[in-house]
């Protein structure tokens, strides 16, 4: 089973940096494909718990060799303070490969996110403050700064010059900021070159080559499909293709080389930032999930927005993402309700809808159409088997299976690495 993507289900926090890790030494290459440090993974191994952001989550395992591929964006000072920190805690960092494509974020993109955001008001989107979306923006504009770049030192200059020109005056006239030098960024951009040299490779060509080798690749997707700047609630997303098609534009290896596309989905639903979220609860059973589930972003520490499944938006995710296999994480987390809703439709204004609703306008005016599937109380954080689980918990599990437009392959029931049920193989 060579190439497998995994991408997440919903509004991404699914649990996506556990599943990667659980594959664990079956795969030999993870290679992350879009995004950058808005991502947040927590990955919990042998009581040690590890907050990734721009690393992909594979580089927990030894052995494995960890990718960034073209279509993720890099900030070079969190990157190597990602990998100091790591290595600090015995974590071999070595292998990693950086795509020569990809897009630097430049210290006046993080700007730019920040005093754009504080600018739309109550219009903003709750970004992570990261620069992601001007650094996307500066590539389809074709002003951005690669990292071949740094190693051409006229070019380099001569791309910032080039992108700062119409920034200063934005900058300057709009927001009311500093203009910022050509110099300053250049000198902080070669600060990093040196070391980041070795790590730079054609990694299209490596992955294609790994997997004419018959070796095992995964492509961990950051963000999720209702995030996805295409298939999300636009513009309530990221600026990046985090569904299936992303991973074969932002890594170059082609559609007929993936074998299967693996989604992960929360057994309810959070999102963090602005746009619309039909299942949202405002209430005690919120709030319960937001404890419990210990729902505050990896990346800002905002509290997640927290609220029941949404069966359309992952059947929605399952058919945009040809999923083959579902992981429906944190089950353990739905322990004690007595009652579990689950939206199996909307109403807007008046008219049912089994789907994701076509415009934007009805899914902000969709109201979630809800069955009531029977809780548990026992803890299941201990179960390994699918008949382990409380019959009402099985039943619970098969209803979201047959909502979904998947099988439910593995379900996480504790955050540590073994922590999973398998119901089917998926790397076999
Ligand atoms: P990602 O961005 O998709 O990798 O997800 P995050 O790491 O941001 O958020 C998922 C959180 O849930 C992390 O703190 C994980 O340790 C935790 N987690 C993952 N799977 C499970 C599970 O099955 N049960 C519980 N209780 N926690 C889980
Ligand atoms: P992982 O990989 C949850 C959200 C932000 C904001 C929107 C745009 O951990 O699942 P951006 O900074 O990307 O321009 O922000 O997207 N967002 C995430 N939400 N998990 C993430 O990543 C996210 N990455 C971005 O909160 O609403
Ligand atoms: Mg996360």
């Amino acid at each position: 089973m060579p190439a497998i993507v995994l991408v997440g289900a919903q509004w991404g926090d699914e649990g996506k940096g556990k599943a990667t890790d659980t594959l664990g030494e079956r795969v030999d290459y993870v290679v992350k494909f879009n995004g950058g440090n808005n991502a947040g993974h927590t990955v919990v191994v042998g009581g040690e718990k590890y907050a990734l952001h721009l690393l992909p989550s594979g580089i927990l395992t030894p052995g494995c060799v960890p990718v960034i591929g073209n279509g993720v964006v890099i900030d070079p000072g969190v990157l190597f303070g990602e990998i100091d920190d790591l290595t600090a805690r015995g974590v071999d960092c070595s292998k990693l490969l950086v795509s020569a494509n990809a897009h630097v974020i430049a210290l006046y993109n993080t700007t730019m996110d920040k005093v754009t955001e504080r600018f739309l008001g109550n219009r903003r989107i709750g970004t992570t403050g990261r620069g992601i979306g001007p650094t996307y923006a500066d590539k389809m504009n074709r002003i951005g700064i690669r990292v071949q770049d740094l190693f051409d030192e006229p070019i380099l200059r001569q791309k910032v010059e080039g992108a700062l020109d119409l920034k200063n005056q934005i900058l300057l006239k709009i927001y009311n900021r500093r203009a910022v030098t050509v110099d300053e960024v250049v000198e902080e951009l070669l600060e990093y070159a040196g070391r980041l040299r070795p790590m730079v490779a054609d990694t299209a060509l490596v992955l294609n080559t790994a997997l004419d080798e018959g070796r095992t690749v995964l492509f961990e997707g950051g963000q999720a499909t209702m995030l996805d700047v295409d298939h999300g609630t636009y513009p309530f997303v990221t600026s990046s293709n985090a569904t299936a098609g992303g991973a074969c534009t932002g890594s170059g290896v082609p559609p007929t080389r993936i074998n299967r596309v693996v989604a992960v989905a929360k057994a309810y639903t959070t999102r963090v930032g602005e746009g619309p979220f039909p299942t949202e609860l405002h209430d005690a059973d919120g709030e319960r999930l937001r404890e419990v589930g210990g729902e505050f972003g990896t990346t800002t520490g905002r509290p997640r927005r927290c609220g029941w499944y949404d069966a359309p938006v992952v059947r929605h995710s399952s058919r945009v993402n040809g999923v083959t296999d579902l992981v429906l994480t944190k089950l353990d987390v739905l322990t004690g309700f007595e009652r579990i809703p689950v939206c199996v439709g909307y109403d807007v204004d008046g008219v049912r809808h089994d789907e994701v609703p076509m415009t934007q306008t009805d899914f902000h005016h969709a109201r979630p159409v809800y069955e009531h599937l029977d809780g548990w109380d026992d803890d299941i954080a201990r179960a390994r088997t699918f008949e382990d689980l409380p019959k009402t918990a099985q039943a619970y599990v098969l209803a979201l299976e047959d909502l979904s437009g998947a099988r439910i392959s593995a379900v996480g029931v504790g955050p540590e690495r073994g922590d999973t049920i398998v119901r089917h193989d998926l790397l076999g």
